[in-house]
């Protein structure tokens, strides 16, 4: 057996005024694991993640509980969420008390976080002055100051340019190695193609659920599974023609 799992679902159904948004999705995410959600506008995503950390009571169906929990759970929301009128320092001052952590605790993780995230020498800028990667990047420090076990990033990398989502993924790769369970939303394939484990959200239905391995045969893309999965094909055989 691999790793016990971090986040469970089962049949997590949630809808908005009639609208499915979450339709009977059930999931398991290892810990450890890098699990990436992709889909389009509107799939799910964020109603996905809202109800993992707890945000949203589904309908019906469940996430698993024992395996969440204020300071279990790192939460790196959809758009902007620092405080545009505070510095960089002052953000991490911020979140750091949000989380509990006291002065001496936050100043050795904030300091090594910001080294690593390549904002050490913005820390006296304004949140709201950054470009968006480095908003981007310091959302995601703010997120784990408190070391969580678990992350929950939705969409951390829209709209930010090649190089700081390198920078990015530079800093999520280090969480990943230091065995952070995470689960992160993206609008971008060439993203969900660096996890661990992929789920492709489809209007509200888990469509594919699998590792780049199981889901991809030699010569093809992912990007090509997943829109076959859409069309309703059947999976491509392993080793056979794309
Ligand atoms: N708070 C809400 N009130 C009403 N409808 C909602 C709400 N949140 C989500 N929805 C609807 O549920 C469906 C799924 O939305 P969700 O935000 O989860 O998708 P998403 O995959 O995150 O999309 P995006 O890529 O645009 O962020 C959509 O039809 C959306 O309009
Ligand atoms: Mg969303």
């Amino acid at each position: 057996m691999g790793a016990p799992l971090e986040i469970e679902t089962r049949g997590l159904t949630k809808s908005f005024s009639g609208r499915l948004a979450l339709d009977d999705v059930t999931l398991g995410v290892a810990r450890g694991e890098l699990c990436g959600v992709v889909g389009a506008d509107g799939a799910g995503k964020t109603t996905l993640l809202r109800c993992v950390a707890g945000l949203y009571r589904p309908d019906r169906g469940e996430v698993v509980p024992g395996r969440r929990g204020r300071a279990r759970v790192g939460v790196s929301p959809q758009g902007f969420h620092l405080y545009a009128d505070l510095t960089v320092d002052e953000n991490l001052t911020f979140f750091g008390a949000v989380h509990g952590l006291d002065r001496a605790a936050l100043g050795e993780r904030g300091q090594e976080l910001l080294r690593f995230a390549s904002l050490e020498e913005h820390r006296g800028r304004l949140a709201g002055d950054l470009s968006g990667g480095m908003q981007q990047k310091l959302t995601l420090v703010c997120s784990v100051l408190h070391r969580p076990p678990i992350l929950l990033l939705d969409e951390p990398t829209t709209g930010v340019d090649p190089v700081s989502r390198r920078e990015f993924w530079h800093l999520l790769d280090a969480l990943h190695r230091d065995g952070t369970t995470i689960l992160l939303a993206s609008a971008y394939v060439d993203e969900v193609e660096r996890c661990d484990h992929v789920l492709f959200l489809h209007e509200g239905r888990l469509l594919v659920d699998g590792t780049l391995d199981e889901l991809v045969p030699e010569g093809a893309t992912l990007e090509v599974v997943l829109r076959q999965r859409m069309s309703g094909a059947e999976p491509i055989a392993s080793g056979g023609p794309a």
